[in-house]
C-alpha cells in the first residue's frame, strides 16, 4: 500500500482525490500497488466532503511522516508550494506537481535535488493539462534530436480566441467562463498576457535540449490586443487566430517566442478549439507528431497527476532521469519580459 498526501485542495487538488478514489481498481491493476490518499493540506476544512477526515494544516505532519511516499502538489503558484515541495524531496518523498510556475522557477533545483536523494520529481500536467506530452518527451522520444515544438498551450487563451471568434463573445464575459470552468489561473493575467505559456514552452524547451531556460529570455505577447478586427481580417484571409509556443532548435541557435498568430485552414493546428490544446514536435528521424486534447479543466489536469503518481509507484527505488542539467540555453532574439 502507498501512501499519498495532496497539498492543496482546490480545483485540481481535488480532481486527484476523486480519481484515487473512483478509478481506485485501474490504479491499482495498473501500478501493482493499492494507492491510499492519507492526508489532504489546505487552510480550510471542507466538512462534509470525502476528504473531511484527511485534512491538516500544517506541513510538517506530511514531512515528518515516513509512511507518506508520494506528495502531490496541487496549490499553484511558487509560495509556500516551492519550499513545501523542496522540503518533500529533502525528506526522501517523491512529488508529483501540475505547477508549470513551480517547474519552470525550480525546475532545475528541484530536479537535481531528487536526483541526489534517489527520489523522484514528475511534471506531467504542468504542460497540456491532460495531453501525455513530458512522458513522450523523455521516453519514447528520447532517442531523438528534437527541432522543433509548436503549441497551443494555454487553454483559457485558446478558449477566449475560439469564443470571440465564432460565437463573437466578449473578452471579459468569456474569461469570466473560462474562470468559472476552471480553466484560468488564479491570476488570469498569466493566461492572456502569455506568461502561461512561456512557462510552458520553456519546460519543453529544457526537456528537449536538457539544458535549463531562463523563461524570461522567451519574448512573450499575449492575447489582449487582439479585437474584433484582426478576427474580420483573419475571418477574410480563410484563417484563425491562435496562441502559439514555439521553440526552434535551429543548429546551435534556439529561438523561442509566444505571440498571437494566423494560422491557414491546411495548418494542423487550426482546427484546436475551445480548451483543447495541440502541441507539433519535430524530432530529426521522427517527423513531426502532434499530441492532442484537453489542455486544462479539473479531471483533464488530474488525470496526469494521477498518471505521474503511478510512474512514482512503478519506479520507487531509483530516480527516472528526465529533464535538465544546470547548463543554460542561451535563446537567440531574447527581448526582456518581465512576469
Ligand atoms: N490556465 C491554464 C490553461 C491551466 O488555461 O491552460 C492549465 O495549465
Amino acid at each position: 500500500m502507498v501512501q499519498v498526501a495532496i497539498m492543496g485542495y482546490g480545483t485540481i487538488g481535488s480532481g486527484v482525490a476523486e480519481i484515487l478514489a473512483q478509478n481506485a481498481e485501474q490504479i491499482t491493476n495498473g501500478c501493482g500497488q493499492d494507492v491510499a490518499l492519507k492526508y489532504v493540506l489546505d487552510l480550510r476544512d471542507f466538512p462534509g466532503s470525502p476528504v473531511e477526515d484527511k485534512i491538516v494544516h500544517d506541513f510538517s505532519v506530511i514531512e515528518k511522516d515516513p509512511e507518506v511516499s508520494v506528495v502531490v502538489e496541487t496549490m499553484g503558484g511558487l509560495n509556500p508550494a516551492y519550499p513545501f515541495v523542496k522540503a518533500s524531496l529533502l525528506a526522501g518523498k517523491h512529488v508529483v506537481t501540475y505547477n508549470k510556475a513551480l517547474v519552470a522557477a525550480y525546475g532545475t533545483e528541484l530536479l537535481a535535488i531528487a536526483k541526489e536523494k534517489n527520489v523522484n520529481f514528475f511534471f506531467e500536467a504542468s504542460v497540456g493539462g491532460g495531453i501525455p506530452i513530458i512522458r513522450p518527451l523523455y521516453r519514447c522520444l528520447k532517442g531523438e534530436k528534437i527541432l522543433e515544438i509548436t503549441g497551443i498551450l494555454n487553454g483559457t487563451t485558446n478558449f477566449i480566441l475560439t469564443k470571440m471568434d465564432k460565437e463573437g463573445a466578449s473578452f471579459e464575459a468569456v474569461l469570466k467562463e473560462a474562470q468559472d470552468l476552471g480553466y484560468a489561473e488564479r491570476n488570469p493575467e498569466a493566461d492572456v498576457e502569455g506568461y502561461d505559456t512561456c512557462r510552458k514552452i520553456a519546460i519543453l524547451t529544457a526537456m528537449a535540449t536538457g539544458k535549463e531556460v531562463n523563461y524570461e529570455d522567451i519574448s512573450t505577447e499575449g492575447i489582449t490586443k487582439i479585437t474584433d478586427v484582426d478576427f474580420k481580417y483573419a475571418d477574410k484571409l480563410g484563417t484563425s487566430v491562435k496562441l502559439f509556443g514555439t521553440s526552434r532548435m535551429d543548429g546551435a541557435e534556439v529561438h523561442a517566442w509566444v505571440a498571437p498568430v494566423m494560422i491557414g485552414k491546411d495548418h494542423p493546428l487550426y482546427a484546436v478549439n475551445d480548451v483543447f490544446n495541440g502541441i507539433l514536435v519535430k524530432g530529426n528521424m521522427l517527423g513531426t507528431s502532434m499530441f492532442y486534447g484537453s489542455g486544462a479543466g479539473k479531471l483533464p489536469t488530474a488525470s496526469a497527476v494521477i498518471a505521474d503518481i503511478m510512474e512514482a509507484v512503478e519506479n520507487a527505488d531509483h530516480n527516472v532521469p528526465l529533464g535538465w542539467t544546470s547548463e543554460r540555453l542561451t535563446i537567440a532574439d531574447q527581448k526582456t519580459s518581465v512576469h
